[in-house]
């Protein structure tokens, strides 16, 4: 049976959720601080870029099971489940910053005039749950035991893709969903029902397990695209190929193609703080994540390697002073305006460093970036007019239309020959026959 669902937090997951699960027949109120982000949802205006999810929110509101407010009492009060969907960003010691979680807990602690489940969608370190579960017992002077429960907590954590977030959300791989209370599970198997008609596997498992199969996959695929980019470095100091490299270790079913694409070195919101947060993790239960560790230590490398690199390209130490750079990508990765620990903002910082000017492009991220580097960059919507009069053409994300750059056109209106492709989306060959001095990562 449709549920109604509150869903606290109207970011890239609490969005796109709000979207599906309503779209899934549930009635569904996303909530939001941010009282400039509920008056556009309302109006259909995506606060976000994600593929297609524009058609689902107007559909879904004006099909009247959608709707957007900032007044978080009366949405849990109306809510039987209650999705936390907020921020958990890293805080200066390096562990996940869970004030959110704890100010949206207080809120249903107030709110709880019924039987509700309460949902973790945030990622929160192994603990939090039950955490959780003991202080809305202790704030609302109800109990969570069996058999009659208050309330309920699972968790539910997330996996979706920036850039694929609407594609994951209704075609996820698995879903996870740890738990204690049967009413819980019969809740969640309605709010679900529609995946599990579509035969998408569901992991049933404890509130522990669950919280930490997101950071245990997380990590893992830090670890993959920091294995491979250390890989392309070796391959590029030995003469060997990191493509050819890459797609023959894919062929292996064991190890798989996808992940292995040499880049600047992961971003965005979720892979540094949660690996991070999982280090501070085994450290609070005496175990030292001493692979996880070296993995941020060799991501951060690599983000320097990039512009290392360049320098050796341009003329050793000093020689980018005065030089033009085309910074093509400021996004985190492709199909997405998220830039949270973007590659580009440390690279872009290090060229500032150096003394180059900045012309940049970015389909989708401009505005985002122009809000961390302001005045001190040139902001460019079309791709040509970042390259027109550049030394140096830097290409950071691996957007499509960068694969298929009109190269004669770039040598003709470009002041210098260098090319670095950090994300290797164009071809060398053709490149360096039209006399472009070109790299790319590992080949
Ligand atoms: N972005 C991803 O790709 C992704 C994927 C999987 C999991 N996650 C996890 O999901 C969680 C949310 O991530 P996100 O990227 O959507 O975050 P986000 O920063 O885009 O969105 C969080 C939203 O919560 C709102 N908010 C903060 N405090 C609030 C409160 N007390 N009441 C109501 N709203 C409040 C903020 O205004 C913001 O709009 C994080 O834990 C993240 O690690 C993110």
């Amino acid at each position: 049976m449709a549920k109604n669902i509150a869903v606290i937090g109207t970011g890239y997951v609490g969005l796109v959720s709000s979207v599906g699960l309503s779209d899934f027949g549930n009635y569904v109120t996303g909530v939001d601080v941010n009282p400039e982000i509920v008056e556009k949802l309302n109006r259909g205006v995506p606060t976000i870029y994600e593929l297609g999810l524009e058609d689902y929110l107007k559909r879904n509101l004006e099909s009247g099971r959608l709707t957007f407010t900032t007044d978080i009492d009366t949405a849990i009060q109306q809510a039987e489940i209650v999705f936390l969907a907020v921020g958990t960003p890293q805080s200066e010691s390096g562990e996940a910053d869970l004030s959110q979680v704890e100010q949206v807990v207080g809120s249903i602690a107030r709110n709880l005039n019924g039987f509700k489940v309460v949902v973790c969608k945030s990622t929160v370190p192994v603990g939090t749950n039950r955490w959780v579960k003991r202080r809305l017992e202790e704030l609302s002077g109800k109990s969570a035991n069996q058999p009659d429960p208050a309330f309920a907590v699972v968790s539910n954590p997330e996996f979706l893709r920036e850039g694929k977030a609407v594609q994951d959300f209704f075609h996820p791989d698995r879903l996870v969903l740890g738990y204690e209370a049967p009413k819980a599970r019969e809740y969640m198997e309605d709010v679900y029902r529609v995946l599990n008609l579509i035969h998408v596997p569901i992991v049933w498992c404890g509130l522990e397990t669950a919280e930490l199969i997101k950071y245990a996959s997380n990590a893992f695929l830090a670890t993959k695209i920091t294995f491979i980019n250390q890989m392309a470095v070796l391959a590029e100091a030995a003469g060997a190929d990191i493509h050819v490299i890459a797609r023959s270790m894919g062929m292996d079913g064991r190890i798989s193609p996808k992940f292995l694409h040499p880049g600047p070195g992961y971003g965005g919101s979720c892979f540094p703080k949660d690996t991070h947060a999982l280090v501070s993790t085994g450290a609070s239960y005496g175990v030292e994540m001493s692979l996880v560790r070296e993995v941020i230590a060799a991501n951060r490398q690599m983000k320097a390697h990039v512009v290392d690199r360049l320098l050796k390209m341009t003329g050793g130490p000093g020689s980018l002073q005065g030089k033009v750079v085309a910074v093509l990508g400021l996004a985190f990765k492709a199909e997405t305006d998220d830039v949270r620990e973007s590659p580009a903002i440390t690279i872009v910082q290090r060229l500032l460093e150096e003394g180059a000017t900045v012309q940049t492009h970015d389909p989708e991220a401009l505005a985002n970036f122009k809000a961390l580097f302001g005045d001190t960059l040139q902001y460019h919507e079309h791709e040509f007019d970042a390259i027109k009069g550049a030394d140096v053409l830097l290409i950071v994300t691996e957007w499509n239309e960068y694969r298929n750059l009109d190269l004669e056109r770039a040598k003709n209106e470009m002041r210098g020959n260098v090319i670095m492709d950090a994300r290797n989306v164009l071809e060398p060959e053709k490149a360096r026959s039209l006399g472009f001095n070109y790299r790319g990562i590992g080949r």
